[in-house]
């Protein structure tokens, strides 16, 4: 900046006692002049994000001169710009009682890998005439310095799949232990995401900010620490509805998902079938259409506003109409879909086959119980929701008895209604059910609540009425005498799908509530709630190899002639 323009500032910003920000780009020319508010903020134009991306440096200087004597510190909003917008400087010059150029105060971004360990390094220079900089090559090296940064850190990724980083960002007005279980739930959603998390910050609040969830200076703080973690992503532990959505990513240019927008992201990675694909990419549009960003008109806050979030005006038009169009189609496709699995059911009727399926709440160890039941390999994985599609398979009993028995997607806490409706074609097997299966993790201490919540997601289904039995699984992870108290207060089947321990005796359970005599409308578990007023479906603890033998192995009765129906 020339000294001649640096007095043109300061003397306009003394004469209108307001500040005056510049947008300077790589070859000096100015690309904007703005004038400040009163309270000494500068909201600047939206300058769009080409070169974002290209290089690591937006490729502009912010000069601002603020009136009222000379600058004691850099402020606040411009440290803010400058790492959130990876300005190429700041800097801030102040206006002397005479209206001329005071002191400089100005500000760089730093390499990751600085000593100090900051992002930012602050510089002083007593007036605009005695800064000694050549600041073509300045910022040549520092852009040179990040972008090596960028790519030795991809390079060190690239060994193994690239991960995205993200910043699990949780506001709350319940207590903090229910916030806490959300909150790892929600870490558990990300791992299973293939989502790497940086850092977690959680937030309570009597209220929640309806605009923006967060406070304005958190958000603010959240964006600055993301950036610091080098995180991609922002992931909220809520649903954020589409104007919050919207102000949030005002704020920041990294990605921004809430808590169903990162389950779909797990459903669309895992869908295997092209009915649940289907569900899944119809369920995504069907929640982001209405979040399409808007674009920002007119002045927006430089933190906000540049590189603008959404697309265009007519961008915007086109992508709208683009996925109403999809969506038509996805629901035409699935509408053929379901009525070839309404054949695929009737065919099974017709060969009278009883069908259990087993339902549980997410990682309760669904798909390991099939291939226990079925030796079938069935995809098995430590994460969350690895099953999205039922997979039916053939379970031989002895007596040349058959049945179809299913694995059914994932159960859990707060899926938001739409998802049950998007999966309920999927789930509608379960109403087919002759007997389910409700399968918990027992070695998880918040089991209760998986079972209540698996519960009414039954309800929601409207088969909360079917014949069910409940199964306490990965019971290798515990005591037995927890095992022998916990089976029998819940009324559960004990079993290890793992090693198989206790598999006859669910077998055995199972096939007792097809075919003999015993009721199949009656659940065997009543409520967790009140544990004493259950009945347990089994003698608790795994029985005896010889009770194993009477009752597994020699069934008494004969089979009955057809398999009870409801
Ligand atoms: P979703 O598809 O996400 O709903 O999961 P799921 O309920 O089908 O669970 P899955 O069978 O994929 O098992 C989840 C994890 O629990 C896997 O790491 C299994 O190896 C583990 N697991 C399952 N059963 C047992 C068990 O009896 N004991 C132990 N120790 N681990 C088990």
């Amino acid at each position: 900046m020339s000294p001649e323009l640096a007095r043109t500032v300061t003397e306009l910003v003394h004469e209108l006692r307001r500040p005056l920000g510049l947008l300077i780009d790589r070859g000096g020319r100015v690309e904007a002049v703005v004038l400040g508010t009163e309270q000494r903020r500068i909201y600047l134009p939206d300058i769009g994000r080409a070169r974002a991306g290209l290089a690591r440096l937006r490729g502009v200087r912010l000069v601002a001169a603020f009136p009222g004597g000379p600058i004691a510190q850099l402020p606040r909003d411009l440290l803010t710009d400058l790492q959130k917008l990876q300005l190429d400087a700041v800097a801030a010059l102040g206006v002397d009682p005479a209206g001329l150029p005071g002191t400089l105060a100005w500000a760089q971004l730093l390499p990751r890998s600085d000593p100090s360990g900051e992002r930012y390094r602050l510089h002083e220079e007593p007036s605009v005439h005695g800064l000694r900089l050549d600041f073509q090559e300045f910022v040549r090296a520092l852009e040179d310095e990040l972008t090596r940064e960028t790519v030795d850190a991809r390079e060190a990724r690239s060994g193994a799949v690239r991960q995205d980083r993200a910043v699990l960002v949780g506001v709350y007005d319940t207590v903090r232990g229910e916030a806490e279980a959300s909150m790892m739930e929600l870490r558990e959603l990300a791992r299973s995401a293939g989502v790497t998390v940086v850092d977690v910050v959680m937030q309570f609040r009597r209220l929640v900010d309806p605009r923006t969830v967060l406070g304005r200076g958190k958000l603010e703080e959240v964006v600055l620490g993301a950036l610091q973690h080098g995180a991609d992503i922002i992931v909220f532990d809520r649903d954020l509805s589409p104007s919050q959505l919207n102000a949030i990513t005002q704020e920041t240019e990294l990605k921004v998902l809430d808590r169903t927008m990162l389950i779909l992201d797990i459903f669309a990675q895992r869908a295997r079938t092209t009915d649940g694909k289907l569900q899944v990419e119809l369920a995504q549009l069907k929640y982001s259409l209405p979040r399409l960003a808007q674009r920002q008109t007119g002045m927006s806050r430089l933190t906000g506003g540049i590189g603008g979030r959404g697309p265009g005006e007519t961008r915007l038009e086109i992508d709208r109409r683009r996925a109403k169009d999809r969506v038509n189609r996805l629901e035409k496709q699935l509408e053929k879909v379901a009525s070839q699995r309404t054949l695929r059911r009737s065919a099974r009727r017709k060969e009278g086959l009883p069908v259990i399926s087993i339902v549980g709440y997410t990682n309760a160890g669904k798909s390991t119980l099939l291939n226990a039941l079925t030796q079938s390999d069935v995809f098995v994985a430590n994460q969350l929701f690895a099953t999205l599609d039922p997979v039916s398979r053939r379970l031989r009993f002895p007596h040349e008895r058959e049945v179809i028995i299913t694995d059914t997607v994932g159960f859990i806490r707060d899926l938001p209604a739409d998802l049950v409706n998007a999966f309920k074609a999927t789930l509608e097997e379960l109403s087919e059910a002759d007997l389910l299966l409700h399968v918990f993790d027992g070695a998880d201490p918040d089991h209760d609540r998986h079972i209540k919540a698996v519960e009414r997601v039954l309800e929601q289904l409207g088969v909360q009425e079917r014949p069910r039995i409940l199964v306490m699984n990965k019971v290798d992870q515990l005591e037995a005498d927890v095992v022998t108290r916990q089976a029998a207060a819940l009324g559960a089947v004990p079993v290890s799908a793992l090693t198989r321990d206790g598999i006859p005796a669910l077998l055995n359970a199972a096939a007792a509530r097809l075919w003999t005599g015993q009721r199949t409308d009656e659940p065997v578990w009543e409520q967790v709630a009140s544990p004493a007023a259950v009945v347990p479906a089994q003698p608790p603890g795994p029985p005896s190899h010889d009770e194993l033998r009477r009752t597994w192995l020699e069934p008494p009765r004969p089979p009955a002639e057809t398999p009870t129906r409801n």
